[in-house]
């Protein structure tokens, strides 16, 4: 089919990179001479008809900036058939040809619904929680990395000077992706994480143990999805001190990881996968997710994308542990 007018909307939580593709998306659809309509606040603005003209103009700016500025929304009315059928009836009623979805697991599972009710889309693959099939990484996760490991260092200085032991909690919802990457990119001598969750006597050992080989310091990188989450840890700690022998200082990092401004290696991917989603699109193909992966944009079945879950490499906690040594 040709191309004459897309929209795109940002769906779910935000992740900084979202305004570079918003960018790469409207310019290259304006340089093929489609007319472009941003959608705000995701599926919940394209059931109330909230669309935007964007031209080259609206996208300036932006490149640099954490967020969304067509801000987005978590919208379970669009899970049912009614609230698909409300957007359908507005993107047919604006003669959209094709919509473009910026988000993560929820916002394409919507994204794979709509498209099996026959409307051509696109995703484009965007989370911090790196949780997203058909995608390695995806948008929002060096960003959020860089943050936690920032920060990784920073108790580390301090931990240093006080001889303490420090948890950290970092975002990733039901996942450990960020929290084992954070972990060993931050040198942790401790991650836990939901797909190897570690009890709170045996984390006290570790720490015991690194301690006697002469650390200074310790850090514990913990995932939010634990069943034990780092204040669960801390109140162990707290309620066994007396055979323990010494308690553990929590930061909990939440929103403040998805909030920066992007990295480089963000806005390079979401622009790349930006363009890659308007030039599948003049392809010919929807229906699929644009991802990266071995440094290579690629395209994967929505079908393949909601029907699969992406696993974490267990080896790598294998080496977490190695490397804290
Ligand atoms: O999916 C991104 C994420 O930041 C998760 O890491 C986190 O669990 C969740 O969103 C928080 O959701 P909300 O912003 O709705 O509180």
């Amino acid at each position: 089919m040709s191309m004459k007018r897309i929209a795109l909307l940002t769906s779910g939580g935000d992740a900084p990179g979202m305004n570079a593709a918003i960018r790469a998306v409207t310019r290259r659809a304006l340089d093929r001479d489609w007319e472009v309509f941003g959608v705000e606040r995701g599926y919940q603005g394209l059931m109330q008809s909230s669309f935007i003209p964007l031209n080259a103009r609206d996208v300036g700016g932006i490149i640099q900036l954490g967020g969304t500025v067509l801000g987005s929304a978590r919208a379970p009315e669009f899970a049912t058939e009614a609230g698909r059928r409300t957007a359908l009836h507005h993107l047919a009623k604006r003669g959209i040809d094709a919509l473009i979805v910026i988000g993560g697991n929820g916002s394409q599972a919507g994204n794979h619904a709509l498209s099996s009710m026959g409307f051509p889309t696109v995703g484009i693959a965007s989370t911090i929680d790196n949780d997203l099939y058909g995608s390695e990484p995806t948008i929002g996760v060096d960003t959020a990395l860089n943050v936690t490991i920032e920060s990784i260092d920073r108790l580390r200085t301090t931990g240093s000077s006080h001889h303490r032991a420090h948890l950290v909690q970092t975002m990733g919802r039901d996942h450990g992706f960020l929290a084992l990457m954070a972990g060993i990119a931050g040198g942790a001598e401790v991650v836990v994480i939901p797909e190897a969750e570690v009890e709170p006597d045996e984390i006290a050992s570790r720490l015991r143990a690194a301690y006697l080989r002469g650390k200074t310091h310790s850090i514990v990188v913990v995932s939010e999805g634990c069943k034990n989450n780092a204040q669960a840890i801390a109140h162990h700690f707290e309620q066994h001190e007396d055979e323990i022998g010494f308690v553990v200082r929590v930061t909990i990092l939440g929103h403040v990881v998805r909030g920066a401004a992007p990295t480089a290696r963000d806005r390079l991917i979401a622009t790349r996968m930006g363009v890659a989603a308007v030039d599948a699109l003049a392809d010919g193909q929807h229906g699929i997710l644009v991802g990266y992966e071995g440094d290579e944009i690629c395209r994967t079945p929505l079908e393949i994308v909601a029907s699969n879950q992406k696993k974490l490499n267990l080896d790598w906690i294998q080496l977490a542990r190695i490397l804290a040594q």
